[in-house]
C-alpha cells in the first residue's frame, strides 16, 4: 500500500513507521520535526514539512496517490493544553481538518487516527468501554474528540472514507530491538521520567498525589508497550482493507499499575534508588484510567505480544542507556 503517516518521525509514529515499513508498504512521511527525530524515521521518504503549510501538503497529497493515512502528528502535553488552547485546537483539530480535507479531495479511502484515552474525562468505575461518556477535562482531550466527531460525520457523507481511531492508553517502552524509543526532553510519561531519574538524567522523580481510592493511595494507569501499539496499527489497517466499519476502538491492556508499583518496578530493574518527591494531587487526573480492548481484538485479531511491566521497562530503560538520538 501506499501510506503516508503524518508525525512518523515522533515515539509512537516512528515504531509504525517500521512495522509498516517491514511488511514492504511504500511509506511517505510528513513531519516537522518539532518534536520528532530525523534519525527516527527507519523505512520511507520524509518530508519536513508542517500540516498547516497548505501548497506543501497539497504537493504531497497530488503527487503521492496514497491509498492510507495514518495520522499522528500533533500536540500532546496536556498541562500545556491548559495554557494555549488555542495552539492545540490549531494543531490538533484544524491541521486533522486539513488532513482530512486533502484525504477526500484525492480519494484515500483508509484513515488511522491517533485518539486518546483522554476523550473519555474522568470515567466513574475507571474503566473504559468505548460507548462510554465522553467527557474531555482539558483541551487536549477535547481537540482529540473534536477531531473523532469529524471523521465520523465525514465517513457517514462519503462512502469512500473509511476510518478507525484508536483511542490510547499510557503508551510507553522502546523498540526491542534498540533502534528507535521516545527522546523528547520534555516528556511526562511516568516510566519515560523515571527511566531518566534512573540513569541521572532528572535528579529525582515527583510523584503526585497519594490519596486516590487506589490500592496504595496512587493513580492506576494501563501501561501499554509501544510496539503492541504499533502493531495494532497493522491491524486496524488491514481491518479497513477488507470492508471493516468505521469506528474508534481502545488500545490498551484491560489493566493497570499504581504509580508507585511503576516507579518500584524501574528502581527493582535498574537497581537505582532515585529520589521521588510525594506531592499533592495535581487537578485533573482520575483515579484510575484502564482500557476495555476486547473490540479491538475481536474485530481486527490484535494480539498484544508485550503485555508484560517488566519487559516494558527494561525497553525504556535500555533506550534511556543507549539512545543514538
Ligand atoms: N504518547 C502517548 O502516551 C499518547 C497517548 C495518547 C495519544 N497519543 C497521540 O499519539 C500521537 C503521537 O504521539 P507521540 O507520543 O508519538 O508524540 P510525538 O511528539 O513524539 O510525535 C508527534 C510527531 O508529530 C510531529 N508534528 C507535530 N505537529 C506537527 C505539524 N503541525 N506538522 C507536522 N508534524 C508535526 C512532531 O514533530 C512529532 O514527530 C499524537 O497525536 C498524540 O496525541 C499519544
Amino acid at each position: 500500500m501506499r501510506i503516508l503517516i503524518t508525525g512518523g518521525a515522533g515515539y509512537i509514529g516512528s515504531h509504525v513507521v517500521k512495522a509498516l515499513g517491514k511488511l514492504g508498504h511504500e511509506i511517505t512521511i510528513v513531519d516537522n520535526l518539532s518534536t520528532g527525530f530525523q534519525k527516527a524515521v527507519t523505512f520511507g521518504k520524509l518530508i519536513v514539512a508542517d500540516l498547516s503549510d497548505r501548497s506543501k501538503m497539497e504537493d504531497i497529497f497530488s503527487t503521492g496517490n496514497f491509498e492510507a493515512v495514518v495520522h499522528f502528528a500533533g500536540s500532546i502535553v496536556v498541562p500545556e493544553s491548559v495554557a494555549e488552547p488555542l495552539r492545540y485546537y490549531q494543531n490538533n483539530t484544524i491541521n486533522s481538518h486539513s488532513v482530512m480535507t486533502l484525504c477526500e479531495k484525492y480519494r484515500v479511502k483508509n484513515f488511522i487516527f491517533s485518539s486518546t484515552a483522554a476523550v473519555y474525562g474522568m470515567p466513574g468505575d475507571g474503566v473504559c468501554r468505548e460507548d462510554s461518556e465522553k467527557k474531555p477535562i482539558n483541551p487536549y482531550g477535547q481537540s482529540k474528540l473534536m477531531t473523532e466527531h469529524m471523521l465520523r460525520d465525514l465517513a457517514f457523507s462519503n462512502k469512500n472514507f473509511h476510518y478507525v481511531a484508536l483511542r490510547y492508553f499510557n503508551v510507553s517502552g522502546a523498540d526491542p530491538e534498540g533502534q528507535i524509543g521516545q527522546s523528547f526532553p520534555k516528556a511526562t510519561h511516568l516510566i519515560k521520567a523515571a527511566c531518566e531519574a534512573a540513569t541521572g538524567k532528572r535528579t529525582h522523580m515527583d510523584l503526585f498525589g497519594t490519596d486516590y481510592p487506589t490500592k496504595d493511595g496512587t493513580c492506576v494507569r494501563d501501561y501499554i508497550h509501544v510496539s503492541d501499539l504499533a502493531e495494532a496499527h497493522v491491524k486496524a489497517l488491514e481491518y479497513l482493507e477488507k470492508g471493516g466499519e468505521s469506528q474508534a476502538l481502545n488500545c490498551g491492556y484491560g489493566h493497570g499499575f499504581s504509580v508507585k508499583e511503576v516507579i518500584s518496578r524501574v528502581k527493582e530493574i535498574t537497581g537505582v534508588n532515585f529520589k521521588v518527591n510525594e506531592l499533592p494531587r495535581r487537578p485533573g487526573d482520575p483515579a484510575s484510567l484502564t482500557a476495555e480492548s476486547s473490540r479491538l481484538i475481536q474485530l481486527t485479531g490484535w494480539k498484544p505480544k508485550f503485555d508484560d511491566l517488566n519487559l516494558i521497562i527494561k525497553s525504556a530503560y535500555e533506550w534511556e542507556k543507549n539512545r543514538p538520538y
